[in-house]
């Protein structure tokens, strides 16, 4: 696995233009909107609930007014003359919107949605088979979570087990990696990492994109092991508290 100098939006200019794609977890649509730009595709699918459920950990702290609006603003930006039906929402969790679309649609799919272990792992597994021979699966927070969960102040309502499992987003591509026979090529060097993958022994683009990536970007780490990877969090001196820090990948022998 390499980690690549480029940001994702950097990274987008070599996907293949005019491409079927897809985004799970949107919001706002920041990054849809770059997707669009930049990868000029031929259909772009956004999965998202825009909802509050109090049952989800990550949903319930989000006030509803809130998704609302998010909601309404990509719609509006989705239906722009422009766009001309190239977007389509669909306003559902992953795990049920995955369903209705036929194998082998999607040249990718970009996953930011629940992060957690289970979720991500399902939402990986979930959208493979989805993605048709050639293409690849990629997505946000190659990561730990934990600092972000506390700069968020969503730690404190959750119980230790949960907590657990949200700071499992490395482990749960890794897993899926080994159960579902996908190589993790590489990540990018954004302050939260996008992670670019492929299945092992198919030409998906995205080994055409990390090639090229690896020979354009200034600076080019390999990792043997992803598995080694920790994140840590450097507190600089007179720092009042440890929150003050920033977090920071750690490879561990
Ligand atoms: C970090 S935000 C996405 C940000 C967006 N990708 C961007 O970079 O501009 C996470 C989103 O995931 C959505 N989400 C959470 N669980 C989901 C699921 N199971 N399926 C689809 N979306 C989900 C949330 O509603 C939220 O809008």
């Amino acid at each position: 696995m390499f980690i690549v100098s480029y940001g994702v939006d950097q990274v987008y200019n070599y996907f293949k233009k005019h491409t079927i794609g897809g985004e799970v977890g949107v919001k706002n649509g920041n990054n849809a909107r770059i997707m669009f730009d930049r990868i000029n595709p031929q259909k772009l699918h956004l999965i998202d609930p825009w909802g509050v459920y109090d049952d989800d950990v990550y949903l319930k702290h989000v006030p509803q007014n809130e998704m609302e609006i998010a909601y309404k603003n990509v719609l509006a930006w989705a239906n722009k003359p422009e766009r001309a039906g190239r977007v389509e929402l669909t306003r559902d969790y992953s795990f049920n919107a995955a369903k209705n679309f036929p194998d082998g649609y999607f040249d990718w799919v970009y996953i930011d949605g629940y992060h957690d272990y289970e979720n991500i792992y399902r939402d990986l597994k979930e959208f493979a088979p989805k993605i048709k021979d050639g293409g690849f699966l990629c997505g946000d927070d190659y990561w730990y979570m934990g600092i972000n969960m506390n700069k968020m102040k969503i730690r404190r309502n959750m119980t230790p087990e949960q907590y657990q499992h949200a700071i499992g987003m490395i482990e749960g591509i890794n897993d899926f990696c080994r159960d579902f026979d996908h190589e993790l090529l590489f990540i990018t060097m954004d302050d939260s990492p996008k992670f670019f993958l492929a299945r092992n022994g198919d030409k998906a683009h995205s080994r055409v994109i990390a090639e090229r990536v690896i020979m354009d970007c200034p600076f080019v780490i390999e990792v043997d092991n992803p598995r080694k990877f920790r994140q840590d969090l450097f507190v600089p001196s007179g720092a009042a508290s440890p929150m003050e820090g920033r977090a920071y990948i750690k490879i561990i022998d």
